[in-house]
């Protein structure tokens, strides 16, 4: 029985080989037509014979050698997800290299290029053999330091890919798929090998031929303001400029799907442009000097993904990125730590105070005072603290050499502050604007962390405002930019000091590899309300970003403006309800979540309840609706207590919602307390109605709840008896 069942297993295997299309057998190769032919020839034969018992043994036994003759040509292979849902076909043939992909029968993405080009030598893309290939499976849990998730459940089948060129120089290449039932990466490694030893990347051929007319949500890659763009709708087959990624699209089915990469260490961000009418082509960030990657054998790249879903809230359960970065390196994770903060910020931003020195001067010793008592009095762990140092008096932004990263100004006593804030519990907050001058900065940025270390601050947010790019001249997003980022969070760790970059690389899951790399922007955030053009992002920007920026890693948004008609300024204001503020701290996912307005403006203001108990560490999150551009509603456990908190946002339109409650627990009533657009908000004419009141509810309840335009809900669920 085991015999025919394993012999019925390779022919369904085979079955599969010859509907892919890329079946060679003895070396000739057999088009689509003609494999179909085949394989009704095979079926019925199958059937007929079948009818015939006991010729059925042989016929199988017929289909099996078949088989195994075709295993052994190694020009295509196929491997399938641990649940059997997603498929990818790799072959090697006289034209290159290439995969493609279905979702079940669905083909996902075509025929897709693979492979390199090379500066003087010969490209990488073709006149290949397959040496051998691997599979491997794998299926472990692993925990995460902090996150959206504290158990992360890593399944996935492994398809290595060993090829060699037919003619000299016989170079090496791997190329190795993981499919995951969420999606695929796959990365190229170059081995050590005679023939090939230091090399420059010009181009990666990788290509995502997709099947369809996808509408598309993206931001161009080549803009002076790096990634902070409102993202475009678009049909795929109208990209018409290089876009960044995570590029996420949905097909006219519902079909989600999200690229992106993970691991991005020492290599040029991928973009993407369109060659074809829904074909991608990557394009890696280059050089000033146009040089992609410089590279030496013995090395990996990151991982192309591709997450799919059968509608976009299932990309946001997704932990494909984060499974596709290596293991946290760090033994002693103790010192790092979630929190929440309120900073000398949003007053600067409003043209309150000023970031250089002056009469109007944010950051002196009296001001950061009252924010460490404010921030010890309201469960807020820290206090950031911008335009401390020498260099704002500058025009730092055309030159940001002038910033010197050890010298406080003069009415900033440091000591004074850290001994202030150590005595009350809180932590400061260092803040190291580079204005993109990174000789400047990495000449000082050991002395720099040291120098924070000795004032027990542990905690940096970073900043790379430069429109002309790193150093004058660097992308921020090409090979240069990620080895500065990189150096930056691996000196910060070996000082224990935690990270939050603005203006940064984007994220790619490093966050496991290093979780004191906590958190970043790397997109339009809040500040663009105070000073933005076109009167600040809309309410469709935050319910866009959770599908596109924020599938690459948590954002730095800073959430939490009470005072919503911003009086400072004349043509802006937040263009959301209060209660979105607050809903932003479920959905918008970041282990550092900043209370970003005044703290004049949270006093006797009981929404800030909310803020105040609103965890940034969870246990379990789980997406409940949604659609791009258009609403999300998001539920997550936290991690130190059994309360549950619901976060809701809309765009322009209102909307009303049955919420399930079966994620509760079956056995327990909760007391929820509801943060809820009040009946007349609306974010432009009344943004500050809002509504606050407490019911109990079980597991087999519904809850209703109405968004106003602009608006949002938001949720705690707290257990009161089983
Ligand atoms: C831009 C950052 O996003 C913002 O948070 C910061 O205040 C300014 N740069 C100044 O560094």
């Amino acid at each position: 029985m085991g015999l025919y069942i394993s012999l019925y297993f390779h022919f369904v295997n085979m079955i599969l080989i010859l509907n892919s299309g890329t079946l060679i057998i003895d070396g000739s190769s057999i088009d689509q037509h003609r494999s179909f032919s085949l394989i009704e020839c095979l079926t019925k034969i199958y059937l007929n014979m079948s009818q015939i018992k006991q010729y059925r043994s042989i016929l199988i036994l017929v289909l099996f050698v078949l088989y195994s003759c075709t295993s052994r040509d190694h020009t295509s292979s196929i491997i399938t997800s641990p649940n059997g849902g997603i498929s990818l076909t790799f072959s090697s043939n006289e034209k290159g290299l290439f995969y493609s992909i279905k979702k079940d029968t669905t083909t996902v993405f075509k025929a897709s290029r693979l492979g390199f080009k090379l500066k003087d030598k010969p490209d990488l893309n073709s006149g290949f053999e397959i040496i051998s290939v691997n599979k491997k499976e794998y299926d472990k849990e692993w925990r995460q330091v902090w996150g959206q998730n504290q158990l992360v459940r890593d399944q996935h089948h492994e398809l290595m890919v060993h090829l060699q060129e037919k003619q000299e120089p016989k170079r090496k290449i791997d190329i190795v798929f993981r499919l995951f039932n969420d999606g695929i990466g796959f990365r190229y490694i170059f081995p050590e090998q005679d023939n090939l030893n230091e090399f420059i990347i010009m181009d990666e051929l990788t290509e995502f031929n997709l099947n369809d007319d996808y509408d598309t949500w993206s931001i161009k890659a080549y803009q002076k303001d790096r990634y902070e763009y409102l993202y475009r709708k678009q049909k795929l087959t109208c990209i018409d400029d290089t876009v960044h990624t995570p590029l996420t699209m949905v097909n006219p089915k519902g079909l989600a799907v999200s690229i992106h990469e993970a691991n991005l260490t020492d290599y040029a961000s991928m973009t993407l442009y369109r060659t074809n009418k829904t074909t991608l082509h990557c394009d890696l960030v280059p050089w000033a000097d146009g040089t992609k990657v410089y590279a030496k054998a013995g090395f990996k790249t990151p991982w192309r993904t591709i997450q799919i879903g059968a509608k976009p809230t299932d990309l946001l359960q997704s932990n494909l990125i984060l499974n596709l970065n290596d293991p946290c390196q760090f033994k002693d994770v103790s010192w790092i730590k979630p929190a929440k903060y309120v900073g000398v910020w949003w007053e600067m931003h409003l043209g309150i105070s000023s970031w250089g020195q002056g009469k109007h001067h944010g950051a002196n010793t009296e001001n950061v005072k009252r924010y460490i008592d404010f921030a010890a009095e309201n469960n807020l762990q820290g206090v950031l603290v911008e335009g401390w140092n020498v260099g704002w008096d500058e025009q730092w932004w055309l030159d940001g050499s002038v910033f010197k990263f050890t010298t406080p100004y003069p009415d900033f006593d440091i000591k004074a502050v850290t001994d202030y804030a150590n005595a009350r519990g809180v932590n400061i907050i260092g803040h190291h604007e580079t204005g993109g001058a990174i000789t400047n900065y990495e000449n000082q940025l050991e002395d720099a962390l040291d120098y924070y270390q000795k004032y027990g601050i542990k905690y940096i947010k970073s900043g790379y405002v430069n429109p002309n790019g790193l150093n004058n001249k660097e992308w921020h997003h090409g090979q240069f930019g990620v080895r500065h980022y990189r150096k930056v969070v691996e000196e910060a760790a070996k000082r224990h000091i935690m990270v939050c970059m603005h203006e940064p690389i984007k994220s790619t899951g490093l966050r496991r590899t290093f979780p004191n790399l906590m958190s970043s922007e790397g997109a339009r955030g809040q500040e663009f309300n105070a000073w933005g053009p076109n009167g600040g992002n809309p309410p469709s920007h935050e319910p866009t970003l959770i599908f596109t920026r924020l599938l690459a890693g948590p954002m730095d948004y800073t959430p939490g403006i009470f005072d919503i008609s911003l009086p400072q300024k004349k043509s802006n204001q937040v263009n959301t309800t209060i209660a979105k503020q607050l809903a932003l701290y479920v959905t918008l996912y970041s282990p550092l979540q900043m209370a970003a307005d005044l703290p004049e403006h949270y006093i006797n203001q009981p929404a800030f309840e909310f803020i105040k108990s609103v965890p940034v560490d969870w246990e379990r999150t789980i997406a409940l609706n949604g659609q791009i551009g258009e609403y999300v509603t998001i539920v997550r456990k936290d991690k130190a207590s059994d309360s549950w908190y619901l976060g809701s946002i809309t765009n322009e339109e209102p909307r009303q919602f049955d919420i399930d409650l079966s994620f509760l627990d079956p056995n327990a009533t909760y007391k929820a307390t509801v943060y809820a657009d009040g009946k007349d908000a609306d974010y432009q004419s009344n943004p500050t109605d809002i509504m606050i009141y407490e019911k109990e509810y079980r597991q087999n309840d519904s809850l209703q709840i109405s968004l106003k335009r602009g608006g949002g809900t938001s949720v705690v669920f707290k257990k009161i008896h089983e």
